[in-house]
């Protein structure tokens, strides 16, 4: 008999908590865990320094299908990139905004399709992006959509971010924020939607130790 590993599709904005919730989640269930959101940064990064337009279909395409990317298990994940840790590259504002870019064509979602499908081992994986519920994992028997306004995002984003090391101001980051929204709910491929039957969680007045019994409560009920 084969057995299909069950997926917790967690969709939802930049700065939701989708990040520190799935993982938390993951870990609890030790469950798998993808974070679909470095995949596309990771492409947008390579392309960045192969000198590629973000608008180049063909060649993201192709480089997409090339690029040799291994997540590893360290706590922090190190990001492989041929062979390069670029874990902490990839965590800036300009490749967040550089990956919703080549994020709306079609050709560059299908070339990473199959990367993001064979994370799905047993026992379980939680899966973290904008369109985990509603097209990569469709089939999930769990799913959640996690939000926050706008604002809650930008000051959450600005912290991670101060902590990094990096020169960022809220206003500035409220404007991109809210830029990079419109970009991943507006385009015809995959947009930012809840997905049919996705449990609806508003973190933006809750701590995210009640943000992750949420999600829990979803999953644990079914699983016993
Ligand atoms: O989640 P994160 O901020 O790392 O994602 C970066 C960008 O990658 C998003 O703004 C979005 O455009 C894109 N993305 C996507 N589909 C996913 C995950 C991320 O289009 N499943």
């Amino acid at each position: 008999m084969t057995v299909i590993p069950p997926v917790l599709a967690i969709d939802g904005p930049s700065g939701s908590g989708k990040g520190t919730v799935s993982r938390a989640v993951a870990k609890a269930l030790g469950w798998h865990f993808l974070d679909s959101g470095a995949i596309y940064r990771s492409l947008a990064f390579a392309a960045i320094q192969s000198g590629l337009n973000l608008d180049d279909e063909s060649s993201l395409a192709d480089l997409a299908l090339v690029m040799e990317l291994v997540f590893t298990a360290d706590d922090p994940p190190k990001v492989m990139l041929n062979g390069v840790n670029i874990a902490d590259e990839i965590g800036t504002e300009t490749v967040g905004n550089a990956a919703s870019c080549v994020a709306q064509l079609k050709v560059v979602r299908q070339a990473l399709l199959k990367k993001q499908l064979s994370f799905r081992v047993l026992p379980g994986l939680v899966a973290d992006g904008r369109d985990m519920g509603s097209v990569v994992f469709q089939d999930a028997p769990f799913k959640v959509f996690l939000t926050a306004s706008a604002e809650v995002r930008a000051k959450r984003r600005l912290k991670q971010l101060k902590d990094k090391g990096h020169d960022v101001n809220l206003s500035g980051l409220i404007v991109e924020i809210e830029q990079r929204d419109r970009r991943d709910r507006d385009r015809a491929e995959s947009p930012l939607v809840r997905a049919e039957g996705a449990v609806l969680i508003d973190s933006s007045d809750l701590p995210i130790d009640e943000v992750i019994r949420r999600v829990m409560s979803v999953v644990e009920p079914v699983l016993g």
